[in-house]
């Protein structure tokens, strides 16, 4: 992991546990995979943010590597395909991340439904009671529509966090067939007719060739007046340039934790426009909740310890179509 994570993120708690069922030394953190021998008895690599990356080269000095457990989400940045060639296992605390962004997209899907962002912005500028009527008709959280681009790991968790509401939820996914996406408690639908049809939509497919700009100038056109297009997947995912142009006439609203480059220009009007929230990527763990990631990191290399599959484990064909 890089060399500042160690003592920052991993926990002394976390740290005593991997201690019980390893022999580790909690004091170090390897940045580099270079020749010294200290690599060559080691069973179980713990990674996590800036993990350097497992070439062929590097594994030749793993000879007795059987698993990576990462302690973060996407492994795409350090497991390469010598990895699976020599069989090895790999877990991924992805499905920890997924539950802050989960829960930040039930937030911005409530807020967006309410009309929180605008009014409160509103209320800071004219420091008087706004005129409520023009949202008391066609706005709200009862008997909205909701799409869901992506039953990805995070977007099931917002499918779940979304039932006990009064939502009709719709779902595209090339990955899920009608039988499951009935099973979730969706709609399957085209993903043209639930842009068409949803009064939020949210975005969760992974970044792959095929979803950059998956909202394109066409597709966002199709979204209804007053939607909110949530997106905190990958700012790829969306043309940034053709989603602002429909922004900066007020016709449809935005809640984007992601943009395409990363950080917009300084005299982007994402940033100060009333129908937009534009946060700097901090769907995803933060905080405490890096801690969750690290405990279920932990519990995964108990479970290889005592034998047991690990409960996180991630191949290479998912890889594929995964973040
Ligand atoms: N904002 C943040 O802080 C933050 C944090 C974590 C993840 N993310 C992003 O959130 C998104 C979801 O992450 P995840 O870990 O849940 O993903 P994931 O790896 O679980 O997603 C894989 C699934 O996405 C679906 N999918 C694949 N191609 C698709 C397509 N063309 N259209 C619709 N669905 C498709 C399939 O069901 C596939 O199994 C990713 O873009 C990821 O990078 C953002």
């Amino acid at each position: 992991m890089g060399a500042d994570i160690h003592h920052r993120l991993l926990t002394e708690g976390a740290l005593d546990r991997l201690a019980i069922v390893a022999r580790v030394d909690t004091n170090t953190a390897v940045t580099v995979l270079d020749g010294t021998d200290q690599l060559a008895g080691i069973e179980v690599l713990f990674t996590h943010w800036g993990a350097p990356e497992l070439t062929e080269e590097a594994l030749r000095r793993l000879p007795r590597l059987r698993a990576v457990v990462h302690a973060a989400g996407s492994v795409k940045h350090h497991v390469t395909e010598a990895v699976w060639r020599h069989g090895i296992t790999v877990s991924s605390a992805a499905a920890a991340n997924a539950l802050p962004v989960a829960e930040f997209t039930l937030a911005a899907i409530l807020f967006a439904g309410k009309r929180v962002l605008d009014i409160a912005q509103r209320y800071a500028t004219t420091r008087a009671q706004p005129d409520l009527l023009p949202y008391y008709s066609g706005h709200g959280n009862y008997r909205r529509t909701v799409g869901i681009v992506g039953a990805s790991r995070i977007g099931r968790r917002v499918i779940d966090l979304l039932r006990p509401h009064d939502f009709d939820v719709l779902l595209h996914d090339p990955y899920v067939d009608a039988a499951e996406a009935r099973s979730l408690g969706v709609t399957p639908a085209p993903l043209d007719e639930l842009v068409r049809r949803s009064d939020v939509v949210s975005v969760h497919a992974p970044q792959l060739p095929e979803t950059r700009h998956m909202f394109d100038a066409r597709r966002i056109a199709l979204l209804k007046d007053g939607a909110t297009l949530v997106n905190t997947a990958r700012g790829s995912l969306v043309d940034t340039a053709a989603l602002t142009a429909h922004l900066v006439t007020g016709r449809v609203h935005a809640v984007l934790d992601v943009t395409e480059p990363d950080v917009p220009p300084a005299d982007s009007p994402l940033y100060t426009l009333p129908n937009v929230l534009l946060t700097p990527h901090i769907a995803g763990s933060l905080g405490n909740e890096l801690h969750r990631m690290t405990d279920w990191a932990v519990d995964e290399v108990v479970r290889y310890a005592k034998g047991l599959p690990f409960a996180y484990e991630v191949g290479p064909e998912e890889l594929s179509r995964s973040a």
